[in-house]
């Protein structure tokens, strides 16, 4: 994902003028004896730049991300969620191998909780890395008006670094002046399609940011993709780079060059990226989407005098989390065809909004059954066949697994996730140890798709 040559150093020195003041999202410790309290309300931001106009959204506190959550690895997370909507919400913690009572998801694991009333959120955290939470209740809607925020696990002992940049990056759908559309959410088109789509991609509720740095720093980039539908390619160009976690399980130190094409981040990913920081006063080091067409998201300018006198030079290298490796012989292996959606652009028969759009093993939505039920602890491997014609993130809830095989060829990495882009016609063979307790979701994170049918859960016994 990166461009060290010192020529794109040069060309990307910064003009300066460009972009908007960077704020970093307000933090929220939630210590081991503190409760934190996340209002689910109406509220606006200022996603044109300081000078745009207002857009009506709905967000944690009122803002797009919510607060940074904090916590260290093992300590409890204790939150009041206060429902000041005019519908009910819950909170989905993704990617905490959580208990199953506190996962959030409403007729599955919990109540919804009503408008103007409240629940309390009290759970361990035995993963330390990048995390974030949003509503499960109407996802497509309330997540694309801007419920979502991120949680951050702290290792026991955190690796030495000189900025913990949190970017939450998510897109919009705009209309001219500034107005969220409203009148397309949930669209026809957008089920049945790519889903919902924005106009505006914003980088922690601000469009191309600014953040400060200086030479010699060493920067952890928590990157998160909170978008409803878009996949993102990032290229950070300017520096040099090492992915040390995906979906916050920690990864041996991978130079970035590895993606020099862009580290795809499919909606519900997340990546950790050490920046060191070579270039010189004025300069900047870019990130970039390149998925669909070049655009930048954010800029490190290097401003005031050197961090050291040299980079630091001993990689990061995390301590491991506890998840149990998959046996190698699973005891469950279970297909999971998709079907349905459009079959183009232009086809519009799925054009009944209160038909299903997409099946999984030919059924529209959470059964009264199961799809499977695994022993605690038995190893499972799922196939993700896409047969569709679009690609599809696809969640596991509370568990992380690995990649074990993918028909495109594409490459695999020994990394955990818990969320997977399985691209159109590929199939893609996950395995993990399923050994937490409970009924859990997988589905598809183009929340549109979720909502159309693309949803359905598995137990733990
Ligand atoms: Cu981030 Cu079931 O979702
Ligand atoms: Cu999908």
């Amino acid at each position: 994902m990166i461009d060290k040559s010192p020529s794109s150093l040069s060309r990307r020195a910064v003009l300066g003028g460009i972009g908007t003041a960077f704020v970093l999202p307000r933090r929220t410790l939630a210590a081991a004896d503190e409760r934190a309290v996340l209002q689910a309300r109406p509220g606006s931001a200022k996603l044109l730049g300081a000078d745009g106009p207002e857009t009506a959204i709905w967000g944690y506190g009122g803002g797009a991300p919510g607060p940074v959550l904090r916590v260290r690895q093992g300590e409890r997370v204790r939150v009041l969620l206060m429902n000041g909507l005019a519908q009910s919400t819950t909170v989905h913690w993704h990617g905490i191998r959580i208990a199953n009572a506190m996962d959030g998801v409403p007729h599955l694991t919990q109540r919804a909780v009503e408008a103007g009333q409240t629940f309390d959120y009290d759970f361990a955290v035995p993963d330390a890395g990048t995390f974030w939470y949003h509503p499960h209740q109407r996802s497509y809607e309330q997540v694309a008006r801007g419920l979502f925020g991120a949680l951050i696990v702290e290792e026991r002992q955190p690796p030495q670094v000189d900025q913990d940049l949190v970017l939450v990056i998510n897109d919009w759908r705009l209309g001219g002046d500034g107005a969220f559309s409203d009148k397309t959410l949930g669209s026809a088109h957008d089920r049945a399609h790519a889903g919902r789509l924005g106009n505006r991609i914003t980088v922690n509720g601000a469009t191309l940011p600014v953040l400060p740095t200086r030479t010699n720093e060493r920067l952890r980039l928590r990157l998160i993709n909170a978008s409803s539908a878009r996949v993102l390619k990032l290229v950070l160009e300017g520096a040099a780079a090492t992915l040390i976690a995906t979906d916050g399980q920690p990864v041996g130190p991978t130079p970035a060059e590895t993606y020099a094409d862009g580290l795809t981040l499919g909606p519900g990913n997340r990546a950790d990226v050490i920046v060191d920081v070579i270039g010189r006063l004025g300069e900047a080091i870019t990130l970039t989407d390149v998925f669909a067409k070049r655009q930048e998201l954010a800029r490190l300018v290097i401003a005031g005098g050197a961090a050291r006198a040299a980079l630091l030079a001993t990689p990061i290298v995390l301590a491991p989390n506890p998840v149990a490796e998959p046996a190698a012989t699973a005891t469950t292996t279970i297909d999971i065809v998709m079907t349905g959606g459009a079959k183009n652009e232009m086809d519009m028969s799925f054009n009944d909004t209160s038909k299903p759009a997409w099946f999984l093993n030919g059924v529209a939505g959470m059964g009264a059954a199961p799809l499977f039920a695994a022993g605690r602890g038995e190893t499972v491997a799922i196939r993700l066949v896409n047969d569709t014609a679009w690609a599809h993130s696809m969640h596991v809830h509370g568990h992380h697994f690995r990649l074990a095989a993918r028909s495109s060829g594409k490459r695999i990495d020994p990394f955990w996730l818990d969320t997977v882009l399985v691209e159109k016609g590929e199939t893609v063979t996950i395995a993990f140890a399923a050994d937490n307790p409970g009924k859990w979701m997988i589905h598809c994170h183009m929340l549109d798709h979720q909502a159309a049918g693309m949803d359905t859960w598995f137990s733990v016994g």
